[in-house]
């Protein structure tokens, strides 16, 4: 396709030529005309990627700019300036080195990039809309001329040149093929999905080399503090239960009275992409989602938005203030306000039901805890979402470990699944950001194991060789 463009432009220029001077304005227009459109296709793309997800910094940072560190377990990896700043940014990109960066992680310099620039579901681009992406970048969007921070990772993952091996064992750099088996609709939302929407990029768990596993398709997985649960259309551990429109209004809008709400990532990814797409695209992905394999996890018994009633101990603790658990008083005092003593919510909807809600009725309390740490911002449609985090800082109230883990214990008795429990050890998993991969776990002793590993091997071959000599 893009020798497509080069040849169509190539005729225009021929054309413009044997046409004469006064013909030439016509072409240029037409020509304009032409990557007007390039650039408002790019424009799309970039929002349906949410390459600004990564790259604009948050709270004012400058379009584009980077300089958003984005949180690995193995420390902060700063995503890059990707304005067309010939100094600081991209400006001095092909398009060819620019497609290399996107879909293969190799830098303009040659150097590898951290997959935490997700190149792995961008592989899956074609070329069309490489180029379509490389002309909005180079025609629109506005040099910045500031460095975003560098990264600097702890040995041995500063050694970029070791995302070589990585890419050898889990980069598939094919294009996005459809399957002929399955309808437009879905081949268009596993396209969304897969290479643009990286829906796979949070909901699909990784190996402990934080590589996606085949087979576990959105599967559910844990992305530090927040967990993006498993989406399959499994009826008891995934969202099976979910109607088509309940799910698109979940990724239109965030809110699914009686269901779920979209908080952290989730909440990020709706806020500067989902809600942006066509209604088309949106189906898409939603006719998409719907039909790759269930999977059941064997623990579960009923599925995440079914747990939990309306509570009427509203009677009871007007009566009682004294005699109150930590937990109740805590949500009587902190929750209450909004989400009602009944955990009913406001009538008008925009304050949630805490029962019959997939952060109350999952099986992992990691999503709970989060919300009450972190609470909830978004802005969908221009309508602002927020509920105030109770973390360290909090202007509401600043709750203690124990406070946070009595307080979600009462939440999940009263509303949700009462089977699950949450420690203080739970809550400072989640306060520091959740569990480590076990990558990031081994990292410090990679070095020492090897050099274990390599003594061992030694020691053997001078056992072999000894015995030889005997014989
Ligand atoms: C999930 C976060 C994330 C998203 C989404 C993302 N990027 Fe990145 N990107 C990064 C990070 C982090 C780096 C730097 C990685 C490193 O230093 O190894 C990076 C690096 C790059 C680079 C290399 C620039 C350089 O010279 O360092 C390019 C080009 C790039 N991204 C383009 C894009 C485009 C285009 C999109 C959208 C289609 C996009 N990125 C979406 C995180 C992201
Ligand atoms: C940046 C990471 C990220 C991306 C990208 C992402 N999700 Fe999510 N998703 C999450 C997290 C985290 C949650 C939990 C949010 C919460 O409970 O507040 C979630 C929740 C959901 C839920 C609600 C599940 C429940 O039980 O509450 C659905 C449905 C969903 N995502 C579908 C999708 C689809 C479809 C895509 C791709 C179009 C997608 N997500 C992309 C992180 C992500
Ligand atoms: C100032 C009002 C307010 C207070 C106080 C408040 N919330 Fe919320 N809560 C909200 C709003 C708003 C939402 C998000 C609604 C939406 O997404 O549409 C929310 C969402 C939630 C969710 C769903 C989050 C998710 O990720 O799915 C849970 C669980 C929750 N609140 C629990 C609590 C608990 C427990 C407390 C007390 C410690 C609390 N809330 C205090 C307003 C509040």
């Amino acid at each position: 396709m893009i020798g497509k463009g080069t040849r169509a432009a190539s005729v225009r220029y021929v054309l413009g030529a044997a046409l004469g001077m006064a013909s030439m304005t016509g072409v240029a227009l037409a020509q304009d005309a032409a990557s007007d459109a390039l650039v408002a296709r790019g424009r799309y793309l970039a929002t349906a990627a949410d390459c600004a997800a990564c790259h604009t910094a948050p709270h004012g940072g400058k379009p584009f700019a980077g300089g958003y560190g984005i949180a690995s377990p193995l420390g902060s990896i700063y995503a890059s300036n990707i304005t067309p700043s010939r100094t600081a940014g991209i400006g001095n990109y092909t398009e060819a080195q620019f497609s290399s960066a996107v879909r293969e992680g190799i830098r303009g310099d040659g150097a590898h990039l951290y997959p935490a620039m997700p190149y792995t579901s961008y592989a899956k681009l074609t070329d069309q809309d490489i180029h379509a992406l490389y002309a909005y970048f180079t025609h629109e969007v506005r040099p910045v001329d500031e460095r975003a921070p560098a990264t600097q990772l702890p040995f041995p993952f500063n050694l970029r040149f070791s995302m070589m091996f990585w890419n050898a064992l889990y980069l598939d750099n094919s294009r996005f093929t459809p399957d002929p088996a399955k309808s437009a609709e879905v081949n268009r939302g596993a396209y969304l999905a897969i290479a643009l929407g990286h829906c796979d990029t949070c909901h699909t768990p990784r190996n402990v080399m934080m590589a996606e596993i085949g087979g576990k398709e959105l599967g559910g997985a844990s992305l530090g503090s927040w967990i993006a649960p498993n989406v399959t259309p499994d009826p008891v551990s995934g969202i099976g239960s979910w109607s088509s429109d309940d799910l698109f209004r979940y990724l239109k809008t965030g809110d699914v009275p009686g269901k779920a709400q979209a908080a952290g990532p989730m909440a990020e990814a709706i806020e500067h992409s989902f809600q942006h797409l066509t209604d088309d695209d949106l189906k898409a992905i939603v006719a998409y989602v719907r039909q790759v394999p269930a999977i059941r996890d064997a623990a579960d018994r009923k599925s995440r938005d079914s747990f939990g009633l309306a509570s009427g101990r509203e009677a009871v603790i007007r009566g009682a203030a004294g005699t109150l658990d930590n937990g109740e008083k805590i949500f009587t005092g902190d929750c209450a306000a909004c989400h009602h003593p009944s955990g009913g919510g406001s009538k008008d909807g925009y304050y949630p039901q805490l029962f019959h809600n997939t952060a109350t009725g999952a099986s992992i309390p990691d999503n709970l805890i989060a919300a009450i740490l972190e609470g909830v911002d978004r802005t969908v449609n221009g309508q602002h979402v927020f509920m105030p985090g109770f973390s360290h800082g909090s202007y509401v109230d600043e709750l203690s470990d124990q406070d946070v883990a009595d307080v979600a214990n009462y939440v999940l008795t009263q509303f949700g699944n009462p089977a699950v429990k949450v420690s203080v050890a739970d809550v400072v998993s989640i306060r520091n950001g959740g569990p480590k991969p076990l990558l990031a776990r081994v990292g410090g002793y990679i070095v020492p194991a090897m050099v274990a590993g390599a003594v061992v091997l030694l020691g053997l071959i001078g056992l072999i060789v000894a015995r030889r000599r005997k014989a």
